[in-house]
């Protein structure tokens, strides 16, 4: 059996959604292909994927992951590997993957919230704490509850730019905690975020990319006052604002990626290659993860 997963993309709210406020994200047309292969030797693992094969009782195997997404992208390296080594071995329901690959990320991780493996379980566009599309599921942890629909609307072109360095979400999550457990100032951007997040849904339901790129413009603004976008991720959301629609970074930040909604798409990669990033011309997929025989 081969798990097909696919990576995701957060377009609005990424750190808010961490403290219960709005979310929108996106599976993607990049899909990676998991296996487990019969290892007789004890092999390296990071943590996350040990407790996942220790949830299934599972000893000497390999977990093989093919992808061109480089891991500490932000686009859910970590989520997808957790649901596709348990979906490998068992038939949950979606609902099932997204709570199970959640509790072990968490528990792996000690923070952060189910918006990754929501999104990879269910496919398309999954808002997380809105009021719009088709209720998905609720998942709550320590005092913080989520619940997920999803919008159904057309496909979004993306260009996604590896910036070239690795994000670590624990890091950046905490560096935001910090800021967000001093005062109201951080408080105040998560509420503006939110709001940003629940126009930019209305956007996407009506396909306005221009509406779309100003409002991640404007999230990406309010994300800087973090810390934590980079200089490499300044440059990219420079060229991205240039010939897209508006840019900004994607996931928890401190290097990772870039979203970028295409204007001049041939200007746009033409440039971005020339300065030598890995960039993914791609869209938005309303597929989640799946597995069939090879
Ligand atoms: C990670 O993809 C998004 C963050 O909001 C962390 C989380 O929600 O777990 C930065």
């Amino acid at each position: 059996m081969v798990v097909y997963s696919p990576h995701k993309v957060i377009l609005f709210g990424e750190h808010a959604v961490v403290y219960g406020y709005p979310a929108l994200s996106a599976a993607v047309d990049l899909f990676a292909k998991i296996y487990l292969i019969p290892s007789r030797t004890g092999l390296q693992y990071t943590p996350f994927v040990q407790r996942t094969l220790s949830y299934l009782g599972l000893r000497n195997v390999y977990v093989k992951v093919e992808t061109r997404v480089p891991s500490g992208s932000g686009l859910g390296t970590s989520s997808m590997i957790i649901a596709g080594i348990l979906m490998s071995e068992r038939d949950f329901t979606k609902e099932q993957l997204a709570r199970e690959a959640f509790n072990i990320e968490y528990e792996t991780q000690g923070l952060g919230s189910p918006i990754d493996t929501s999104t990879i379980s269910a496919g398309g566009f999954v808002l997380t704490n809105g009021s719009e599309g088709i209720p998905l599921w609720s998942i709550e942890k320590n005092g913080i509850s989520w619940s997920f629909s999803s919008i159904p609307t057309r496909n979004l072109e993306l260009v996604i730019v590896y910036s070239g360095s690795k994000g670590s979400t624990r890091e950046q999550v905490a560096k935001v905690r910090k800021f967000y457990e001093r005062g109201s100032l951080a408080r105040d951007i998560m509420s503006r975020i939110g709001n940003i997040t629940e126009e930019g849904v209305r956007a996407v339901m009506r396909g306005e990319k221009e509406k779309i790129g100003e409002l991640m413009n404007e999230n990406h603004s309010e994300l800087k006052v973090f810390g934590i976008s980079t200089e490499q991720i300044e440059k990219i959301v420079t060229v991205g604002r240039e010939y897209g629609y508006g840019a900004k970074l994607t996931g928890a930040g401190g290097g990772g990626a870039v979203i970028i909604i295409p204007r001049d798409k041939g200007k746009l990669l033409g440039k971005l290659r020339e300065m030598n990033y890995l960039v993914f011309d791609t869209a938005t997929t309303s597929a989640g993860i799946f597995k069939r025989a090879e």
